[in-house]
């Protein structure tokens, strides 16, 4: 008797389930994202199970026993910081990035660094040899690391129990597949299942387990969200291929803070921690130039100095060009919309384009008034002074406005060197208590008349 295939519809986008196809999703509201694939659920092949089947009871919140979950700590302290101070046993972390960006590469520099903690790397994108090569050119040797090329989990489940290890790395979740489903590796239920059998894995052995995941052409982890559901924490790698910086941000944590970053720096001999970010960050220049305006900003838990550049330049074509990299665009509009109504710069016929370096991305609204400041220094043609930096918030009638945790901003600008911070007068600090000269001002054409 010929074994009768069953399939299913699935959306490519959430994952939702339906028997018959469906032009739009009711589950996401997206259209045409329903795909056919196999489903046939064999069994005899078993997934990652226990022996013992110990179901749970209610308990009382009182009696359950609380010691805080024992973090350990990776040699990298980038990792560590975006984690929220270290690994927690039988976490489930998933790293996304665009491909080239060196994912494999921070995995297996991890793995290799982590000296007595047994690592399973399992690779389905590369060979032994691959792997091997890569590793010399990172230059570290490791004792405890294994490497396991494979793509099946049940027989990396059969490698797991004889192994036996204490942190496990997939490189990638889309390469691997399940023999529980039948469609394709990469296809929204496989991947749903076997981040489901890693999961269960991870939380009943207390094994970490590392996912490395695509990301499609739109920025979004490959894969349905979903995947982002399931796991503990989200982290993702980003940087400009070109530039050698990479960031290493955290999207989503079980354990700590979701705003937090680490930098690296991609070299010759691999990723390389870097700890003054705030100092690679601004270009060294030997004389002021226009358009150039310093934010001290705040990333998480770490006060980081960020050069803002911008060019405002004549329109050539009817429409005005507005790009910003690295910030949001409405949030530059509505900016520049105040800077034509309060201070009656006409910026409707000049293109403008924002610029903020190192490839970094950023969304403290502290950065506002350095903004404006390089628009109008860029506008005006008139360099800022190279020892000034800016901290405020602009509301939509041309007030500054206070912006939290100001003293760290200004204890970071303080240590770069900087002479003088422009914030607003309604943030409370003692200006006493630092060197540098703190000027504070209520409206932007205050700030102007003070720069230029
Ligand atoms: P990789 O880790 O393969 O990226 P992903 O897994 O995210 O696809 O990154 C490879 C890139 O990093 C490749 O372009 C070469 C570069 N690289 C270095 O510059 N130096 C090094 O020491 C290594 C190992 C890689
Ligand atoms: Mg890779």
């Amino acid at each position: 008797m010929s074994k009768k295939v069953q399939s299913a519809f699935f959306c490519q986008s959430c994952g939702t389930q339906s028997s018959k196809w469906l032009g739009k999703c009711p589950s996401c509201d997206e259209w045409n994202t329903y795909v056919e694939e196999v489903i046939n659920r064999d069994k005899k092949t078993k997934s990652w199970s226990r022996k013992s089947d110990k179901t749970n009871t209610p308990s009382l919140i009182s009696d359950i026993n609380f010691t805080d979950e024992k973090r350990f700590t990776t040699p990298d302290n980038e990792l560590n910081r975006v984690l929220g101070g270290g690994i927690v046993p039988g976490s489930l972390i998933l790293l996304g990035g665009d491909p080239g960006i060196g994912k494999s590469t921070l995995l297996l520099q991890f793995a290799l660094q982590m000296q007595n903690k047994k690592v399973l790397y399992i690779s389905g994108e590369e060979s032994e040899k691959q792997i091997k090569m890569r590793a010399e050119r990172i230059n570290k040797n490791s004792k405890n690391c294994f490497i396991l090329c494979e793509t099946s989990t049940q027989n990396i489940f059969q490698q797991i129990e004889k192994l036996q290890p204490d942190i496990l790395i997939a490189d990638s979740i889309q390469t691997l597949h399940t023999s529980l489903i039948d469609s394709t590796p990469g296809s929204v239920s496989q991947i749903r299942a076997c981040t489901g059998e890693l999961l269960k894995f991870a939380k009943e052995t207390g094994t970490t387990v590392f996912l490395i995941g695509h990301i499609t052409k739109d920025g979004s982890l490959a894969g349905p969200k979903i995947l982002e559901h399931m796991v503990d924490t989200v982290l993702q790698f980003e940087g400009d291929r070109n530039h050698m910086y990479r960031i290493l941000r955290t999207i989503k944590n079980r354990f700590g803070s979701a705003s937090e970053l680490g930098v690296y720096q991609m070299g010759k001999g691999g990723l390389r921690q870097v700890n003054n970010p705030s100092e690679i960050l601004i270009s060294e220049r030997d004389e002021p130039t226009s358009g150039v305006a310093i934010s001290a900003t705040i990333e998480g838990v770490r006060p980081l100095l960020i050069e803002i550049q911008s060019l405002v330049s004549s329109a050539v074509y009817g429409t005005p060009q507005r790009s910003a990299t690295g910030y949001d665009g409405k949030r530059l509009n509505m900016l520049l919309a105040v800077l034509e109504k309060k201070c009656g710069f006409r910026l409707g016929a000049k293109d403008v384009f924002l610029n903020i370096t190192g490839g970094i991305k950023i969304d403290d609204t502290a950065s506002d008034l350095a903004i404006i400041s390089s628009v109008f220094s860029s506008d005006q043609n008139i360099p800022l002074d190279m020892n000034i930096c800016f901290a405020a918030e602009i509301g939509l009638s041309g007030e500054l406005r206070a912006v939290t945790r100001m003293e760290e901003r200004i204890l970071e600008a303080e240590k770069l060197g900087y002479k003088q911070i422009i914030i607003s007068k309604h943030s409370k600090v003692s200006k006493k208590d630092f060197k540098i000269i703190i000027k504070q001002c209520g409206k932007i054409e205050e700030v102007f008349s003070l720069l230029f």
